[in-house]
């Protein structure tokens, strides 16, 4: 069923950075029912990315793909202008391309898994949003900017000192840059998901006591699901969202609205 909720997305050019799998190829399929022109990305999974370019052509969007590794922040310029270029610029930049990396401080002693998770969750976030501000400036256009952040970035647990950090850092970086570029007409937000199963997690979230145990600490008593997470973003684009910069929306089933205190029944 194609839903258009958000009519004013018509003819908007988003480029979601990691859009071959999760949440990104959620969000490409809620804009593509928007109507929004999309420029996929990918790094290893060139059949995730045909996917999710197969999923958003039969709803009738226009779509490019662009390929990068954003652990190689020299080349972020380049990725940048294939994106740009697509369809001769964009409206919204969607930072959603991340890893989610669990390892102990103690395991990690070379800082090898620390320095990789900020470099892709992080600095390729700083690097393609300044590159997509400078773009919106010179031609003179209104811009949206989403990092896709996580409930990480606001409490966390043991193995996420890398994860929490990239997220926590993104958090104040939206800030930081919707001050700076508020008066050039350029909003920025970011998204904090809980637990969405996707791809890489869905098998391990979906055996019963582990769902069990997620569900009962959730108000909403469901794990997030990919559309929950589209139609958030779409939210942020849309002009119900015009006066909103430098927030953070969570949208976690209120997972960490109540915080770690034992279920009671
Ligand atoms: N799922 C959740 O519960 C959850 C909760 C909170 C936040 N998030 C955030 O949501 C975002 C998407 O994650 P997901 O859960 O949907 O997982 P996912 O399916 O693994 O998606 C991750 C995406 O990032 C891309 N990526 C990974 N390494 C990359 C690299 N070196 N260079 C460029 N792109 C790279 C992947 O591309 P390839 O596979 O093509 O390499 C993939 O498209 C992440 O930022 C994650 O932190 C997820």
């Amino acid at each position: 069923m194609n839903q258009t909720r958000y009519p004013e997305l018509a003819g908007k050019r988003v480029w979601i950075t990691g859009s071959s799998s999760g949440i990104g190829a959620g969000m490409a399929k809620i804009l593509a029912q928007q109507g929004c022109k999309l420029v996929l990305h990918y790094c290893r999974n060139e059949t995730g990315v045909q996917q999710t370019l197969q999923t958003v052509a039969e709803l009738g969007a226009e779509v490019e793909v662009v390929w990068g590794d954003f652990a190689d922040y020299a080349s972020l310029e380049n990725v940048f202008h294939q994106a740009w270029s697509a369809f001769d610029g964009l409206d919204v930049l969607i930072n959603n391309a991340g890893i989610v990396t669990k390892s102990t401080a103690l395991n990690d002693n070379t800082g090898a898994a620390f320095n990789r998770t900020i470099a892709i969750n992080l600095q390729a976030p700083y690097r393609l949003s300044t590159a997509f501000a400078k773009a919106c400036i010179d031609a003179k256009q209104p811009g949206v900017i989403i990092n896709n952040s996580s409930i990480h970035g606001q409490q966390t647990c043991e193995w996420f000192s890398a994860y929490a950090a990239s997220k926590a850092g993104l958090d104040a970086m939206m800030k930081v840059m919707a001050v700076e570029w508020g008066p050039k007409g350029i909003r920025v937000n970011s998204l904090a998901p809980g637990v969405v199963p996707v791809e890489r997690t869905a098998k391990i979230l979906a055996e019963p006591k582990m769902a069990a145990t997620w569900t009962k600490t959730m108000p909403l008593q469901r794990f997030g699901h990919v559309d929950d997470m589209g139609w958030a973003t779409a939210f942020l684009i849309s002009d119900s969202a015009a006066w909103m910069t430098g927030s953070v929306l969570t949208v976690d089933g209120g997972l960490i609205a109540r915080g770690g205190y034992p279920a009671r029944e």
